[in-house]
């Protein structure tokens, strides 16, 4: 077992201080939204694993393949030393960065964030059990609250992958692009995946899988509302919708109330009412094409080197190069 430890960024206090304020803005809206952020408990980290391994949903393998081909030229074009992994989940893809620039010779640590105790603890007690001789230093917190007091000597790789950029409304997506330009110097890296724009009949069913656990991940926003501030939804009241928006885009997942219903969220001090039909926005799933992501890389201040894709053309991973 190597040197492991975990920092968290934020007490518990903030966190569901965090978690009401959004409940506020987002049930209280006229079109009711929550930011997908809240799905990952013990249980929403467990249920997105279970995604990653059904037949419908795609881009984890997609991912996969690219990493495996492609990190080497990652470990050769960055030299880096410290790989930092932005939602880093169960961080299982990013090993074969680390075998690469640990075969590079170049890579000393290892820094996974991730908003999800259980999956960062889990993933960081394996990965320095398998990498005897990388220092890892996991960080529990929001990659949208506290980047600047990242670890890691220069120069370094931040990686965020998965798609999950695609989960920012285009606003924040800007703002995260040039939140993570500002804590890296010229010539630092950013390796990003993002899910391409497809056929949407691939799309939808990626997000809404035969044996229902994307169904469960979407509800499980509610399960957490009910652990952490009291709420009493009946999640079985509330059905799993996945929707293409060809304008923007994004693949929406909502959630449907089956029946009129009031539900009391005392931890907000709030009581919210649906009339059947009525929907929460839970997560947008942003599609990207090629021009789309350099274009907004470059808007962030980074310069695109690399845009690979899978052999099938479903996903990409970009690398990409701090420059002023
Ligand atoms: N990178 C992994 C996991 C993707 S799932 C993969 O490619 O398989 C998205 C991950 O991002 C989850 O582990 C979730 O807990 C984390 N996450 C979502 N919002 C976050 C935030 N605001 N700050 C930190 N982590 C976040
Ligand atoms: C983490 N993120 C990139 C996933 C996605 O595909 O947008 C989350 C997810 N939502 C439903 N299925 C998977």
């Amino acid at each position: 077992m190597s040197d492991v430890r975990v920092e968290t960024h934020g007490s518990t206090e903030d966190v569901t201080e965090a978690l009401r304020a959004d409940v506020r803005e987002g049930l209280s809206a006229t079109r009711k939204w929550l930011p997908s952020k809240w799905f990952y408990d013990a249980r929403g980290s467990e249920l997105f694993e279970r995604i990653t391994a059904l037949p419908e949903y795609y881009p984890t393998r997609a991912e996969r393949e690219i990493l495996r081909v492609r990190s080497g030229a990652v470990a050769a074009a960055t030299g880096a030393h410290t790989l930092v992994e932005l939602g880093s989940g169960s961080s299982e893809k990013t090993r074969s960065l680390l075998d690469a620039l640990r075969g590079n010779g170049t890579l000393s640590r290892f820094v996974p964030m991730d908003v999800s105790a259980s999956a960062l603890t889990e993933a960081a007690d394996a990965v320095s059990r398998d990498y005897p001789d990388l220092s890892v230093h996991g960080v529990v917190g929001d990659f949208t609250a506290s980047l600047a007091a990242l670890p890691g000597s220069r120069p370094r790789l931040v990686a965020f992958l998965g798609g999950t950029i695609g989960n920012f409304p285009p606003d924040e997506r800007a703002k995260f692009l040039a939140s993570v330009r500002d804590v890296l110097t010229d010539g630092e890296w950013f390796l990003l995946g993002t899910d391409i724009v497809k056929d949407p009949a691939t799309l939808v069913r990626a997000y809404d899988d035969a044996a229902g656990v994307t169904a469960e991940f979407n509800r499980n926003v509610l399960h957490v509302l009910n652990a952490r501030l009291g709420a009493d939804f009946d999640p079985g009241l509330f059905a799993h919708v996945a929707h293409w928006d060809a304008d923007n885009e994004w693949i929406e997942m909502r959630l449907r109330a089956r029946a009129d219903t009031t539900v009391r969220i005392p931890g907000a001090g709030l009581e919210v009412s649906f009339a059947a039909g009525e929907e929460i926005r839970t997560e947008v799933s942003a599609k990207f094409r090629e021009e789309g992501v350099r274009a907004e890389l470059a808007g962030a201040g980074f310069a695109l080197r690399h845009f690979w894709t899978d052999s099938g053309r479903r996903f990409a991973v970009s690398l990409a190069e701090a420059v002023s």
